[in-house]
């Protein structure tokens, strides 16, 4: 079979018919290709489909168990209806799939995996194209980082927003709510029954989560970097037009591989410098930086934490949403929506306007007839929401790797600061214990063991509830420090992404509770004010907490894992390895 497989791939060659990759499995002659054929026609489709048209993969994360992405099955379908009109086969698949509210002990202790089952099963497959559907945070920037090591042609369809929450005559956002209504709570202002009730307020449709969190920042991000068609972020989830654009999406790959056009050409550099500045524009989550180094790890794009602070530093953020403003995905889909912000960014020189698109042509064609319908929910340059430098990347003696700060959530007047340690090991020793301490709202709290390796998985505990005491006298902000993440929707004065993690030795698992933090933001130092020889004398102290254990995935992630400031991806997954067909099966 093999020899008359060269034969006809040398016919091809002459005749100037493209040899596609999934003729490897569908073109072969003999026992081989029956196999291929014949088990896929249990599903009825005729022999026509094998005469080498593309074979385009649906990649979806679809779960019920994944509550923000339960919809994307209608999605898919939508999807293969264009593969079809553009003359493509469409097989949907899935990939590992996480949802942020579901999983324990965090979504982000999955990420990796999602990638890995996505990289793995594209290229295991006989396939010539992918599309990539996500939406909750984690599968996003999980297909992102798959489809990038294979480097097959791939476009990204998110899921869409879900409807503005609507309680009690009031818009509420998901995730940014339950932080508001747990103070209401501990603050005596709202029931247990009254929350019962905004919950379902909370979530009304299909969709991600509707405030500008991590995965509508996700979202605009794969937008911004040019992995998905111009508008695709905003529309709701349930709207008609998500679906008209996944159809299109699907049409576009087809063309997409005739042309070759690769996720290598498309995430340059030009387009993670645009996916950066994208995110300052919109007041985005923390997040994107932990999953655009990941990204951009996998494409072999130089990308450093202070890549963050210098690129966002000029770009203020004109998108009013919240955590960090007022309006709803809704909102800022009808205004215009994130060609709106991207020909913003273009129009003051912000944007690298050649960078291509999925599209095939360059981001600033794609968005130059954008025009804004709701001057409130999208601001211009020139009278932003927000001055330049949402993000701040701090760096001291207590993080020599670098933390992260949201200015854009934080308080103002804690922005330089200098206060007591209250140090706590774990989150859960946070919980247990802060409402016995006596703490002032001056103090500094510590949450530490929450890093990759340490709790595993890096979650997002860092912005932990104020003190019940110190709620009820109405302080609404505290300085935060921890190895952790944040929620995209939460705010705060919260210091994050501390490198290296406490659970690795770091300086931030040397502090104790009455040690003094000083935190200058403006500066973009955090430190403790201890001398250098201390710090030595504890760190020979230090004992490395205990793993409980050895053996699984937690194994594998713990051993691999890297730090934050890299993206927390696994060491060996870096990089790409390519779309090779590989050795036959039978
Ligand atoms: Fe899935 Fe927020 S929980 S997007
Ligand atoms: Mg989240």
């Amino acid at each position: 079979a093999g020899e008359h497989d060269a034969v006809q791939e040398a016919q091809d060659r002459a005749a100037g018919r493209p040899r596609r990759r999934s003729q490897a499995w569908f073109g072969a002659s003999g026992r081989g290709g029956m196999l291929y054929r014949s088990w896929l026609r249990t599903q009825g489709t005729g022999p026509e489909v094998f005469d080498g048209r593309p074979v385009i993969g649906i990649a979806t994360t679809w779960s019920e168990l994944n509550p923000c992405n339960a919809h994307l099955d209608k999605v898919a379908e939508a999807v293969k209806r264009g593969v079809w009109q553009a003359g493509g086969f469409p097989l949907v698949f899935p990939v590992v799939s996480t949802g942020e509210t579901l999983i324990r002990p965090t979504a982000m202790l999955y990420r990796n995996m999602i990638a890995m089952s996505a990289e793995e099963l594209i290229r295991a497959n006989p396939l010539d194209g992918v599309v990539l559907l996500g939406g909750c945070d984690k599968t996003t920037p999980g297909l992102l980082m798959g489809a990038a090591s294979v480097d097959l042609p791939a476009i990204m369809v998110t899921g869409g927003p879900q409807l503005n929450g609507k309680f009690r005559g009031q818009d509420v956002g998901s995730g940014t709510h339950l932080w508001k209504f747990e103070a209401e709570m501990a603050a005596g202002r709202m029931t247990e029954a009254d929350c019962h009730v905004a919950e379902g307020c909370m979530a009304r449709s299909a969709g991600h989560c509707m405030t500008m969190g991590t995965a509508s920042t996700m979202a605009s991000v794969a937008e911004a970097l040019g992995m998905q068609l111009s508008g695709s972020a905003s529309w709701p989830a349930v709207d008609a037009r998500r679906y008209e654009i996944a159809q299109a999406a699907g049409q576009r790959i087809v063309t997409m591989v005739d042309e070759d056009l690769r996720p290598s050409q498309i995430m340059t550099r030009e387009a993670f410098e645009n996916a950066i500045r994208t995110v300052a524009a919109i007041g985005g989550s923390t997040n994107a930086i932990i999953h655009l180094l990941a990204i951009a790890g996998r494409v072999g794009v130089p990308l450093e934490l202070e890549d963050f602070d210098r690129l966002a530093s000029v770009v203020p953020t004109i998108v009013d949403l919240l955590p960090s403003g007022r309006f709803l995905m809704e909102d800022f889909c009808y205004a215009g929506g994130l060609p709106v912000v991207l020909r913003e960014l273009s129009v003051a020189g912000l944007l690298n306007d050649d960078a291509l698109t999925v599209s095939g042509q360059s981001i600033a064609k794609d968005v130059a007839a954008a025009e804004c319908w709701n001057r409130d929910v999208i601001r211009t340059i020139a009278e932003p929401l927000q001055e330049a430098g949402s993000t701040a990347v701090l760096r001291g003696n207590l993080a020599p790797g670098g933390a992260v700060v949201k200015q854009s959530a934080a308080s103002p007047h804690l922005l330089v600061h200098r206060g007591r340690a209250v140090v706590f090991d774990s989150p859960e020793e946070y919980h247990h214990q802060v409402d016995d301490l006596d703490l002032s709202p001056d103090d500094v709290i510590v949450v530490r063991g929450a890093g990759p390796k340490g709790y595993p998985g890096m979650p997002e505990v860092a912005n932990v509830p104020l003190p019940t005491k110190l709620l009820k006298a109405g302080v609404t902000d505290m300085v935060r420090i921890s190895d952790g993440r944040m929620s995209g929707t939460a705010f705060g004065t919260v210091i994050l992404h501390v490198t290296p993690e406490a659970a690795l030795g770091g300086p931030l698992g040397l502090v104790r509770t009455g040690d003094e933090i000083v935190l200058d933001v403006p500066g973009r130092s955090l430190s403790v004010d201890l001398p250098d020889d201390e710090l030595e004398r504890r760190r020979a102290e230090w004992q490395a907490p205990v793993r409980e254990s050895e053996s699984g995935y937690v194994w594998l992630y713990r051993e691999f894992v890297q730090g934050a400031d890299q993206g927390a991806d696994l060491s060996f997954l870096r990089g790409s390895r390519g779309s090779a067909v590989p050795r036959d099966s039978h």
